[in-house]
């Protein structure tokens, strides 16, 4: 058999990406260029600035993935791309380069689903993983909780009725004065905390039993500190940060167990920024051992946004014969 390389391109959000992926699993390169620095100034993502920086950047990324893996674009099979969803501008400026590129070097061209992308981010460190299995998406613009049929083949059972689990985590560390990215600041806060400090709500959601609500954590935080700021307390940052993150953690883990068990799987992963969330692995270690069930995440580097993952998800796709038009366009809201 042929192996098959595939140079991968990730510009949905925040971070330029590039990466060299060989049959699906083994990374040869994985270039990150993170915009966190720039954005902390306005307390977020930027979305013209992302994008402005994106065409700034994608060029030399893409060169150093494909030098550190001691390859050139003659040596690719294809070219995949994150084309949705995520925000237009940035999702452009990824399309755009992948086509030139595919184009210009006479390369298939496979356009790639950015939660397919974070789903296949477990592939590749576990050589064993196969579908079908239960996979837990938890990031800064997702919160789905997803069966992999197959690879490509997804049935959605839970999605979040309003937040996403890392905007939580980002909203509550910016009322705190944490500052953005909100998710591994909390995460640090809690190490020094008392996760049972403070009683915050475990939202349930008529209708589906898989779906998720973080709206009502977040008020009940955010009324917490308004409560004690007007009492002249100080609030004990570890303890609020320890007490909101066990109540995502809970309602997580409780929906990813109740879906394992109703649908007979025993192999559960999860991935997404807040994937590299220490609560939320250990959590689900925990339950997973106590249910006698295979765990699976990736490491951070391959949780938050990354072109590996791409790769990886390009792969499967280019392999079952999907094949990108010179039309490929950017879809901010693609569904899975
Ligand atoms: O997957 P990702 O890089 O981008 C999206 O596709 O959204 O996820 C970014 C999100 C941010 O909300 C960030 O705060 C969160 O992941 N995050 C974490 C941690 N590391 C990143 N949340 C909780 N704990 C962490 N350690
Ligand atoms: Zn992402």
């Amino acid at each position: 058999e042929e192996d098959v390389y595939i140079l991968a391109i990730e510009s949905s959000c925040d971070e330029t990406a590039a990466a060299v992926v060989k049959n699906g699993r083994e990374v040869l390169s994985n270039v990150i260029s993170s915009q966190i620095a720039l954005h902390t100034l306005y307390g977020g993502v930027v979305p013209e600035i992302a994008s402005r920086k994106h065409i700034e950047k994608i060029n030399q990324v893409i060169e150093a993935a494909l030098f550190e893996a001691g390859k050139s674009l003659k040596d690719m099979d294809a070219i995949g791309v994150t084309y949705g969803p995520g925000l237009v501008g940035a999702l452009l400026v990824g399309v755009a380069e992948a086509k030139a590129l595919a184009y210009g070097a006479k390369k298939p061209l496979v356009g790639v689903h950015h939660i397919e992308g974070h789903i296949s981010a477990n592939f590749i460190e576990h050589p064993d993983l196969e579908p079908p299995f239960l996979c837990l998406i938890v990031s800064g613009g997702h919160t789905h909780l997803v069966i992999v049929k197959d690879y490509g083949e997804f049935e959605i059972l839970g999605r979040t009725r309003d937040d996403a689990a890392g905007e939580a985590f980002d909203k509550v560390a910016r009322a705190v004065g944490l500052g953005y990215p909100g998710g591994p600041k909390i995460d640090k806060a809690a190490k020094e905390g008392n996760p049972h400090a403070i009683k915050f709500p475990r939202a349930k959601v008529e209708g589906n039993i898989y779906d998720f609500s973080f709206s009502g954590l977040k008020s009940a935080v955010l009324n917490h500190i308004n409560h004690a700021n007007m009492m002249g307390e100080t609030i004990h940052v570890p303890d609020l940060a320890a007490s909101f993150q066990n109540a995502v953690v809970d309602v997580l883990v409780s929906h990813t167990m109740e879906a394992a068990k109703e649908y007979g799987f025993t192999k559960i992963a999860i991935a997404g920024g807040v994937a590299s969330n220490t609560a939320l692995r250990e959590g689900m270690k925990k339950a997973c051992d106590k249910a006698g069930y295979s765990f699976y995440y990736p490491s951070p580097v391959y949780c938050t946004d990354n072109a590996a993952m791409i790769g990886t998800a390009a792969y499967y796709e280019y392999i079952n014969g999907a094949r990108a038009g010179w039309d490929l366009n950017a879809v901010p809201n693609l569904k899975l």
